[in-house]
């Protein structure tokens, strides 16, 4: 008995011993750093723009979804899915004022959907979930921009397997235009002296093909040790201009970046997700979180190169959670070159945008989001069938939004954009008192928002708030709003969607997003 006694012990401790040496092993690999190592030997693809066909004074723009063969490594043909092409997307670029049409045909083999983050625009229109494209079938909405000049962006919202769908390669910019951004002088030519950057990270196999495989101390999913920016893999970028405007975006599943250059040139934000802000606010380093957009403007010597480069962010979380969030990793992603003789470029505006006249004593409510270790938001996973939240068209609104677990979340709402009041304990970060749509929410930490909504998004199409860590939303990090006249608003109630049994629409509905299944 002592003898089994003693070996049970010393079977629990090699046990013990091991699966803490798998923790360190892991610990000490999971950490990536590219910086110094790239020679940045390729020229960064620039998305095209696509140019609308304008049909009864509506530009109409033609997507197509399918799949490809792209080289994400130099060499090494992976496949990939992208629109009108092996990866990616175009840029769609419209002014306020318009009225679009997306004709969206889907080629790949799944069900998916296309949503315009960011975008202003009534919940029929939106792309999330319940617009649902089968393989073969065109979506074709439409709608009026009606909102401040912006960079954002489109990507697929299937329920369940959006992560996938971005992961393969479906995403791209849409940006707006608008007088008064017309009006400053500010560097506006696509592609020489205004440049898009869609940072994303991946898992390759040496063949070069898509990992899709996930470290299996994660908190937050898929993370890559390859970058790509406008999926091209150790880009350089040619510029032959004083400044030059950059458009950033964080199109990756889960990693943050803390953007900055390599030699700690300061650069000047003019913008955040929504639009401009009032003036620039001269910064060293961005974060960006999944899903988030800025733009700043960046000065350059004659003659000089210099690296954009991503410092360990800062996403709040515990020592372990850190390493294994990516929240240790540094990467080299696009080196810019400026040629031997520059255009002289006007000094930035110091004014840019007047701020919305909206404050908090304008809100007519608050609401409370409480985010969970165990990815629910108010202790609930998303149901297609569920209504959470009702607002009324037009009526600012404080969100609260607590990350009450130790895990990185952020935090995004459709249909509208918002202004922070508080972020944390401190005052609003410069790089965050802008327009914004999506916002990271570090463990422990408060944010409060002040949105409102100006289209409506009745029960069969109402609008998402999620975390866009893509696996947390995949996993049930979302819910569902509706946006409907103040009169409507209070014979809405929150609950199961009116007239949809739960039961067979959610089975009918979860057969259709699932249709991609078994691969
Ligand atoms: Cu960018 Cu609901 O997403
Ligand atoms: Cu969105
Ligand atoms: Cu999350």
């Amino acid at each position: 008995m002592k003898r089994f006694l003693g070996w049970g012990a010393t079977f629990v401790a090699v046990a013990a011993l091991s699966f803490i040496g798998v923790r360190a092993t892991s610990y000490v690999n999971a950490r990536t750093s590219t910086v110094d190592t790239l020679d940045f030997g390729q020229t960064l693809a620039i998305p095209p723009l696509l140019a609308p066909r304008v049909q009864d004074g509506r530009k109409v723009f033609d997507l197509r979804l399918e799949s490809g063969t792209a080289q994400l490594q130099p060499g090494k043909p992976a496949e990939t899915w992208g629109v009108n092409g092996p990866y990616l997307g175009p840029t769609l670029r419209a002014s306020r004022g318009d009225t679009v049409v997306v004709r969206v045909h889907n080629e790949l083999p799944e069900a998916t959907t296309l949503h315009w983050h960011g975008m202003h625009l009534g919940g029929a229109a939106d792309g999330g979930p319940h617009q649902v494209i089968a393989p073969g079938a065109t979506w074709e909405p439409s709608w009026r921009i009606d909102q401040p000049a912006a960079t954002l962006w489109y990507h697929p919202h299937p329920h369940g397997t959006t992560a996938d769908h971005v992961y393969r390669g479906i995403a791209g910019l849409f940006i707006i235009d608008d007088p008064a951004m017309d009006a400053l002088p500010l560097p506006n030519r696509y592609g020489v002296n205004d440049i898009p950057l869609i940072i994303q990270d991946k898992r390759l196999h040496a063949d070069g093909s898509l990992d899709f495989s996930e470290h299996s101390f994660s908190p937050t999913g898929r993370l890559g040790d390859t970058i790509l920016i406008n999926g091209t893999y150790n880009p350089h970028v040619s510029v032959r201009e004083e400044h030059v405007r950059f458009r950033l975006l964080n199109g990756s599943n889960a990693r943050v970046y803390n953007l900055g250059f390599a030699d700690g040139r300061p650069f000047d934000l003019i913008a955040t997700d929504a639009g401009l802000l009032e003036r620039p606010r001269r910064l060293q380093r961005l974060q960006l979180s999944p899903g988030e957009r800025a733009e700043i403007v960046v000065g350059f010597a004659p003659g000089e190169s210099v690296a954009l480069r991503s410092f360990p962010p800062d996403l709040g979380t515990n020592f372990f959670e850190r390493r294994f969030s990516g929240g240790d990793d540094r990467f080299d992603l696009v080196q810019i070159q400026a040629a031997t003789q520059l255009d002289p470029a006007p000094p930035i505006p110091q004014r840019l945008a007047a701020r919305e006249p909206v404050t908090e004593a304008d809100a007519t409510r608050t609401r409370r989001f409480e985010l969970a270790e165990d990815q629910t938001i108010n202790g609930q996973r998303m149901d297609m069938t569920r209504i959470d939240a009702v607002v009324a068209v037009g009526s600012p609104e404080i969100w609260e939004v607590h990350n009450g677990g130790g895990s990185p979340h952020n935090f995004h709402v459709h249909g509208g954009s918002f202004r922070i009041v508080q972020y944390g304990d401190g005052p609003v970060p410069a790089q965050l008192d802008g327009p914004k749509d999506t916002v990271y929410v570090r463990p422990g930490m408060t944010v409060r928002f002040l949105v409102r909504f100006d289209h409506i998004a009745g029960p069969d199409t109402p609008y998402m708030f999620h975390c866009h860590i893509l696996q947390h939303e995949d996993h049930g990090m979302m819910g569902q709003f509706v946006v409907v006249p103040a009169g409507a608003a209070a014979h809405l109630g929150v609950g199961p969607v009116p007239g949809s049994g739960p039961s067979p629409q959610s089975g009918h509905r979860s057969a259709t997003h699932a249709s991609g299944g078994g691969r």
